[in-house]
């Protein structure tokens, strides 16, 4: 019997291939700004992705052939200077190497001892540093912010009912309330759930005019809950909201947290990093005064997807949560199992590497360069709410305090419907001409145009290109609203 392996026959001629595929990589990536943001797909792609499982294998020369084809050609787009949409990073390329040489040594971030799990650490260590959490607490690497706010969130329920009731029986007849505003992301609903409360027991309460938490109504609202006998467990605030980047008041929710006995847990997935940001970083006053903090590399570090990262003050109170025994998972005090499994951290056994990339970029560049980055995007952000102030038929929505500006297109004659159909046709038609990504979302009841900007590959004469063509397209989509309506 012919013994095999996955390991290629000809290494050298793998060096070619994989050569090859960096090579088009870069071609790829410093072409970028010429390449349309986005372009949708054709039918022969979309069938590409129908075939059925190969029973046999081909060359892979030819297997990258197919990615050229099919795959590389349509990105989401996030690597485009004019991507804007939702909120996430633009990646790097060293990042991206980062992974590749995560990927080549295989490693399992679960456990054990070697050079990888020490990375890991340092990471998180780095990232302590750079919110102002103190060297001793703890934290762990997730795939993103959604898990990295249910484990903060676990830490606080868990704490909040005793680690041993409930981990050994779950909820009982418990009744738990969290607080947040109603711009909480939509994660901390999900979070709710899986951590069996149901969603009723985030109270989303009605934020202020500059869409933070309301404190007074934050205080009511935790003594109605304990007079009806539920336990308040936290107060969620949110360190750049989804929807218009709003920073609750940190130091305010600190006092308020103490002062009633409950765990702060920050959500600072957009916003968190820009305590690194020299112009802006002030803004985040109040972070390291947090039990908790969610946040995203894989956001204004430009890591690629994903990585994030949950600190816990309390390193206690962090392995109580999730620290597991097993007997096929023992620690030793020498070989490859002497080191602390990465499992008493969160939910996750098995793990990737995901330090590496966080690590090389914040190694090459430094962590003032990505400081820098951050104020750049604020800035960009601020000059486009100039033009949007200066341009008759466009109306600012919101303020902006990072880097997302909500605006829309109002010229004086439509109706509202009008307006929203409008809106949303000049965002489809700036996607599908390649030009720039926008999403959309609603400011208190306004439908609005939504840019947000944390892409270090962005100029302001991007933001120029934005302006001029909502400018060139509006017009001529505002005038056949008006006449279908005359018709
Ligand atoms: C404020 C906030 N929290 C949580 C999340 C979820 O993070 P992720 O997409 O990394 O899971 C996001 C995503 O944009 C966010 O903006």
């Amino acid at each position: 019997l012919k013994e095999e392996t996955l390991d290629p026959d000809d290494w050298e001629a793998m060096r070619t291939t994989a050569h090859r595929m960096i090579d088009d990589a870069i071609t790829r990536l410093s072409e970028i700004r010429d390449a349309p943001v986005w372009k949708d797909m054709p039918e022969p792609v979309r069938a590409a992705y129908k075939e059925t499982l190969p029973l046999k294998g081909q060359p892979l020369d030819k297997v990258f052939d197919e990615i050229k084809t099919n795959l590389l050609p349509y990105p989401m787009g996030n690597i485009h200077p004019r991507f804007w949409m939702w909120y996430m990073g633009s990646s790097n390329f060293t990042g991206a190497m980062g992974d590749f040489l995560a990927a080549i040594l295989g490693s399992n971030l679960g456990g054990g001892n070697h050079a990888a799990a020490l990375m890991d650490r340092q990471v998180v260590d780095w990232l302590k540093t750079m919110t102002g959490f103190p060297a001793e607490a703890s934290g762990t690497l997730t795939s993103g912010g959604s898990v990295a706010n249910l484990i903060g969130l676990t830490v606080a329920r868990n704490e909040a009912l005793g680690q041993q009731k409930i981990r050994e029986h779950g909820l009982g007849d418990a009744k738990l309330a969290f607080y947040a505003s109603d711009q909480v992301h939509g994660c901390h609903l999900t979070a709710m759930e899986v951590l069996g409360l149901g969603r009723a027991s985030l109270r989303r309460l009605p934020s202020k005019s500059d869409y933070t938490l309301d404190i007074t109504a934050l205080r009511q609202r935790i003594a109605v809950d304990r007079a009806n006998g539920i336990q308040p467990v936290a107060i969620i605030a949110t360190a750049g909201t989804i929807n218009t980047g709003a920073i609750d008041d940190l130091p305010a929710l600190a006092y308020v947290a103490q002062d009633e006995g409950l765990w702060l847990h920050v959500d600072g997935c957009i916003g968190a990093l820009a305590a690194i940001a020299p112009k802006n970083g002030s803004k985040l006053a109040g972070l390291d005064r947090a039990d908790s903090v969610a946040l995203d590399p894989h956001k204004w570090l430009h890591a690629p997807f994903e990585v994030g990262c949950c600190l816990i003050k309390d390193k206690a109170q962090h392995i109580d949560t999730f620290a597991l025994s097993q007997a096929y998972l023992e620690k030793e005090l020498r070989g490859v199992a002497a080191a602390d499994w990465l499992h008493d951290f969160g939910i996750q056994t098995s793990r990737g590497f995901r330090a590496l990339k966080v690590w090389m970029s914040l190694k090459e560049h430094g962590v003032e360069k990505f400081g820098r980055l951050i104020d750049q995007n604020i800035n960009q952000a601020e000059f486009l709410a100039d033009r949007i102030r200066a341009a008759p038929d466009l109306e600012l929505l919101a303020e902006p305090v990072l880097d997302i500006v909500c605006f829309r297109i109002r010229p004086p004659d439509l109706s509202d419907t009008d307006i929203e159909d409008l809106n949303r046709e000049v965002m489809l038609r700036l996607q599908e001409d390649g030009i720039a990504a926008l999403s959309d979302t609603r400011v208190g009841s306004t439908y609005a145009l939504r840019c947000a900007i944390s892409n270090h590959r962005t100029r302001l004469s991007d933001i120029d290109i934005l302006i001029n063509e909502i400018g060139r397209l509006y017009p001529k989509i505002a005038l056949k609203l008006r006449m279908n309506k005359d018709q």
